[in-house]
């Protein structure tokens, strides 16, 4: 039997892979939220602007709205061979009111509805996702607060450079977890225009109102352009670059918990709410969590790999490989949502090893910086210089075994005469980071202030 929806200048059916190969159903109904919502919109202006009566129109909103409550409780039976979301829901629709269902898709095509209502699901999750980001910049800014002064190596190659606070750290991923909202924020605005009412590419000769189902969907006008309007999935590709950004910043944070929870390292703990034990060896507390993180990340900047790769040779307008922009990117964005919250749970439950970190910090020289600050203040001594005196007297410290601020004065002296004793004893971690006070810098006093100003950024929204 041909398809009761198009099927009409068809003899017969497809045959059973064509039919497996063009189904979206499984992925899109996901969306029928978002496509009963614009269907009543479309409605609700058609009847307004009398393209179909005021009683058709009546009886599809109230139609649109029993079908709902079906899928919502789980009575709704999705059918394959009805393709996709658009089509059972219109076919159920016609089940309940009978043939005014068939007056809803005037001046309608599945091309304006797909494109507008995977706009309004990926609003509706760029949205979740602002919140969940809220939430994990609001736990690392308390931790941070918690730990303002609680000092650590700062690494660069990963070798000890210079000491840190730990709620310095904290925050930098504060900032990244701020402009990956900017990026999502930015792609919202940029995406809320409406393409219903496109029509199948042209528009149509039937006089709709865009502006008025663009208003009740939220959106901000009607696209411009009926071809752009249907063709368009930058809207999907911004969104999927700003997750592949936030993913690389979650990834490289959970990187460094999966190496700080490490034994050989030990700077924190996290507790049995968010670590596995191994069936056979039984000492071992895994940090599962923070690896799947890491991991997730390549399958989300991934979804944005594939779908720039579907969409790169097609020509205006809509094409059929379109259809494939939502299996990877609801995948892509399910998966970001569950990486935030998990590193979110993290933050809260990570303890620090304060004094572990701290000892990590006066090892491997980490102070000699400051050293060569106090020959250029001091001294008056060029950086460069200051530089080269200092790395010597490092390896003078290295020689006998001992850290900066516990080198004989004589031994320094005998690189430069003129190092005073004050000099050395200024070179302790916990001096390195009070002194640090330049804007942006690791001193405590700074990073009390910049965690307090984000709680209170984050408690005003
Ligand atoms: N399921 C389709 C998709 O997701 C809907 C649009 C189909 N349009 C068409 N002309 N066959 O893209």
């Amino acid at each position: 039997m041909s398809n009761k929806m198009w099927g009409g200048r068809f003899a017969s059916g497809p045959a059973a892979i064509m039919a497996e190969i063009n189904a979206s159903i499984d992925v899109d109904r996901r969306l029928f939220r978002q496509d009963i919502a614009a269907s009543k919109a479309h409605a609700e202006m058609l009847a307004k602007q009398g393209i179909i009566s005021v009683k058709d129109g009546k009886a599809i909103t109230r139609g649109l709205d029993a079908v709902l409550a079906e899928i919502e409780s789980g009575q709704f039976a999705f059918k394959r061979e009805l393709e996709d979301i658009h089509m059972n829901v219109e076919a159920r629709l016609h089940e309940l009111i009978g043939p005014a269902a068939g007056r809803l898709h005037t001046a309608r095509s599945r091309n304006d509805q797909v494109a507008t209502d995977f706009k309004l699901w990926v609003r509706d999750t760029i949205d979740d996702i602002d919140g969940l980001l809220a939430a994990y910049q609001r736990a690392l800014a308390e931790k941070a607060l918690a730990n303002a002064a609680t000092i650590m190596p700062g690494f660069t190659h990963l070798q000890p450079a210079q000491p840190v606070t730990f709620g310095h750290h904290l925050l930098a991923y504060v900032e990244m977890a701020g402009r990956d909202r900017g990026r999502f924020a930015d792609a919202r605005t940029r995406l809320n225009e409406s393409p219903l009412g496109a029509a199948a590419l042209a528009g149509t000769s039937f006089p709709l109102d865009r502006t008025m189902t663009a208003r009740k969907l939220g959106f901000a006008r009607p696209a411009a352009n009926s071809l752009d309007a249907v063709a368009d999935r930058d809207f999907v590709l911004e969104t999927l670059a700003a997750a592949a950004i936030t993913a690389v910043h979650l990834s490289r944070f959970a990187e460094e918990i999966v190496i700080w929870t490490s034994p050989l390292v030990g700077f924190l703990a996290l507790s049995d709410a968010f670590t596995t034990g191994s069936s056979i060896m039984p000492q071992k507390r895994n940090p599962d969590a923070a690896e799947l993180v890491r991991a997730k990340t390549g399958r989300i900047t991934g979804a944005l790999d594939a779908l720039l790769m579907v969409m790169k040779g097609l020509p205006l307008a809509y094409q059929k490989d379109m259809q494939e922009d939502k299996e990877a990117a609801i995948d892509a964005l399910s998966g970001l949502s569950l990486c935030i919250t998990a590193m979110t749970g993290m933050v809260a439950d990570m303890q620090p090893d304060a004094a572990r970190m701290e000892a990590a910090a006066a090892q491997g020289y980490a102070t000699a910086t400051d050293l060569a600050d106090w020959l250029v203040r001091e001294l008056d001594m060029p950086f460069r210089e200051a530089h080269h005196v200092t790395g010597r007297i490092v390896a003078a410290a290295e020689k006998h075994g001992v850290t900066l601020d516990a080198l004989p004065l004589a031994e320094a002296q005998a690189i430069e005469p003129r190092i005073g004793p004050e000099a050395l004893r200024m070179l302790s971690v916990h001096n390195a980071v009070k002194t640090r006070k330049s804007l942006g810098g690791t001193a405590p006093k700074n990073v009390r202030a910049q965690a307090k100003r984000w709680l209170k950024k984050l408690r005003a929204k």
